[in-house]
């Protein structure tokens, strides 16, 4: 199984490797295909653009080829790649006979909301990966199936999510939305129970996404304009572990006191934002970063309520450089407190 899962990967990963001399390469590959024998038996439904090697008979290839529209697909298909092409749109029914597929992969193309019909995606009850990211999309395309677990859609023109994007899709794991223009998402992430990452850096929220859902464990929030944090934001998130917010607009006043203080958080990156206090943090706490804000003092009761030789925090990471204070302004007894931390950047 894990040999199939490397075989997949290669097939997304290896146009980094032939992207230089793909475009003629696949075409001489074309050419030279009906003198092999071996294609003859399996491969009569082959696209003539693509590649549907024998030894992997359920995958199809067709990536990094101009291609301007989504081939057919036939019906025992279950991976079709089709990144790196030209492809604006898909109409409704493209992938109708190929209700088998589990991954579709799509990425770097030149996909157009107004182009994809409005259940392209709908028949495919067994699509588990939908890669879409680096397209030219406004919307989430409608009716995508509720068996997706890593949908992709980073690297687009999205400005608003519809309520209904995501309904229903509870075995969704991974949703990636980086990179987009997204100004609010009220309500949209309610009801994905099994959501565990969520990446919206470089978007232009400017608060925190409400509803997050219960299981979610990797909160990327990176270079959005977010001011402030709401009060008991992460008890509602019980299982988060990661949570990045650098470059934002945060200030000591758009932070409740102990909203950052939660045993469960291992990583908090809260970088190149305009504090001037370090926010308390949970003695649980792993990694902690800092860095060019405008903190102006070291206040070790941030990290240890008390000093003692047995409670001490869990850090290891302190970033603190490019803020206003000095190697001076660390206390002696920040030895006992941090002595998991190899050396504080200040
Ligand atoms: C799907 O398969 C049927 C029967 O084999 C065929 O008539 C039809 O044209 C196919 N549809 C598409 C979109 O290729
Ligand atoms: C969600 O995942 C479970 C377990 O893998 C599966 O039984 C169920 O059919 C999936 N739901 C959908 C809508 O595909
Ligand atoms: C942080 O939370 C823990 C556990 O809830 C609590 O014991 C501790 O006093 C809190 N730290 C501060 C500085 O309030």
């Amino acid at each position: 199984m894990q040999r199939v899962v490397l075989l997949l990967l290669i097939g997304i990963v290896d146009l980094t490797m032939c992207q230089h001399n793909s475009q003629f390469h696949w075409l001489s590959h074309l050419r030279g295909r009906r003198r092999h024998a071996s294609w003859q038996a399996d491969q009569v439904d082959c696209p003539l653009e693509c590649d549907c090697p024998t030894t992997y008979f359920t995958a199809m290839y067709c990536h990094n080829r101009n291609l301007q529209h989504v081939p057919y697909v036939p019906s025992r298909i279950k991976y079709v790649y089709l990144q790196h092409n030209r492809i604006t749109g898909i109409q409704d029914g493209v992938f109708d006979n190929a209700t088998n597929l589990v991954w579709v992969v799509l990425f770097n193309n030149q996909l157009n909301s107004d182009k994809i019909g409005n259940n392209v995606f709908s028949k495919l009850k067994n699509l588990d990966r939908l890669l879409l990211d680096h397209n030219e999309l406004t919307h989430v395309p409608p009716n995508l199936p509720k068996s997706i677990t890593d949908l992709r859609l980073g690297h687009n023109k999205i400005s608003k999510i519809l309520p209904k994007s995501f309904e229903g899709m509870a075995n969704l794991t991974s949703l990636q939305l980086q990179a987009n223009v997204i100004e609010d998402v009220r309500g949209v992430f309610k009801g994905l129970k099994s959501l565990t990452l969520l990446d919206m850096r470089k978007n232009k929220l400017r608060k925190i996404p409400d509803n997050l859902p219960e299981r979610l464990q990797q909160l990327y929030l990176e270079f959005n304009s977010i001011e402030s944090v709401p009060e008991g934001f992460l008890t509602l998130c019980p299982a988060l572990q990661y949570v990045r917010l650098a470059h934002n607009k945060l200030t000591d006043k758009g932070l409740p006191s102990n909203v950052f203080n939660i045993s469960t958080l291992t990583e908090l990156d809260l970088s190149f934002n305009k504090l001037e206090k370090i926010p308390v943090v949970s003695r649980n706490l792993e990694n902690l970063y800092l860095q060019a804000n405008k903190i102006k003092e070291f206040s070790l009761s941030s990290f240890c309520s008390a000093i003692d030789m047995t409670t001490f925090s869990r850090l290891r990471v302190l970033r603190l450089d490019a803020n206003e204070i000095s190697a001076r302004d660390i206390p002696a007894e920040a030895a006992y407190c941090l002595r998991r931390v190899a050396s504080i950047d200040v």
